[in-house]
């Protein structure tokens, strides 16, 4: 396995004293994404899957069949993100992941910053069991919205029919909620430009597709373990793509 070409504290960062890896031309940091990410300046694209805003308490006799809700609520994932982390200004275009809840908000939010949106879904062929009824398990929203200079390369309407996951198994990479590849490919595919940068990274899921894309990749993600492991998927990544 390839490892990272730096990781340690660079003191050149731009948010002071944080833990930097350096993977060819790839930059991972591990640090806050809300004191970092203003201070990255542009990128082509941000592909986001943040902290949802969802109740994962109770469940009774549920629960013990989801696997992953107790490390989603020791690991605040279920907190909810600050908004302002997108600003138009810093991306061209954005795919950001939420809950079926935090809708609402989000489209509000992104209506007068960006030219256009596309509400998208991707089906997880086994999801978690559910009693609410305003929500469905087996699939999860996404939005991709863009400005102009930045409209989404190849075809969007074909999303549907790419993004079922073969597997999406409850932990994988000792994480609660890492995306399935097939669904970030796809993605990434649709994303336009070179520069794709991901603030809530988590295992680097978001890099290894842009990697595979054959775009310039940045991460940010506070979380040492998973910065850890997104530092070895990455450097697995782009020794591939080097081969
Ligand atoms: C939903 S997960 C992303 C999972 C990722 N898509 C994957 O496939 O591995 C969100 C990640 O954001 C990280 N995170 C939450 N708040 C953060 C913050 N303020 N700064 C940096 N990372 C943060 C969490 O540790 C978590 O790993």
């Amino acid at each position: 396995m390839t490892q990272p070409l730096f990781i340690g504290l660079d003191t050149g960062a731009p948010g002071g004293d944080i833990g930097v890896a350096r993977i060819g031309p790839h930059t991972l940091y591990q640090a806050d994404a809300y004191t970092l990410r203003p201070k990255l300046g542009f990128f082509d694209a941000e592909v986001m899957d943040p902290p949802y805003a969802f109740n994962n308490s109770g469940g009774g006799g549920f629960r013990k069949a989801r696997g992953a809700s107790d490390q989603i609520v020791n690991e605040a994932l279920d907190q909810g993100f600050d908004m302002t982390i997108i600003n138009p200004l810093r991306a061209g275009s954005l795919v950001v992941f939420c809950h079926n809840d935090q809708l609402p908000d989000l489209l509000a939010y992104l209506k007068p910053r960006y030219h256009r949106f596309c509400l998208l879904h991707w089906i997880k062929p086994n999801p978690s069991p559910m009693r609410n009824k305003h929500y469905l398990a087996d699939t999860e929203p996404f939005v991709h919205a863009w400005n102009p200079g930045h409209h989404p390369v190849g075809d969007h309407h074909d999303m549907h029919r790419w993004i079922t996951a073969g597997t999406m198994a409850a932990k994988v990479h000792g994480h609660p909620t890492v995306k399935p590849l097939a669904v970030m490919d796809k993605i990434l595919r649709n994303v336009a430009g070179r520069t794709v940068i991901d603030p809530f990274m988590g295992t680097g899921s978001t890099g290894v597709a842009a990697i595979r894309q054959g775009k310039v990749f940045t991460g940010i993600e506070h979380n040492p373990t998973h910065f850890a492991t997104a530092c070895a998927r990455i450097a697995d990544a782009w020794e591939q793509q080097q081969a």
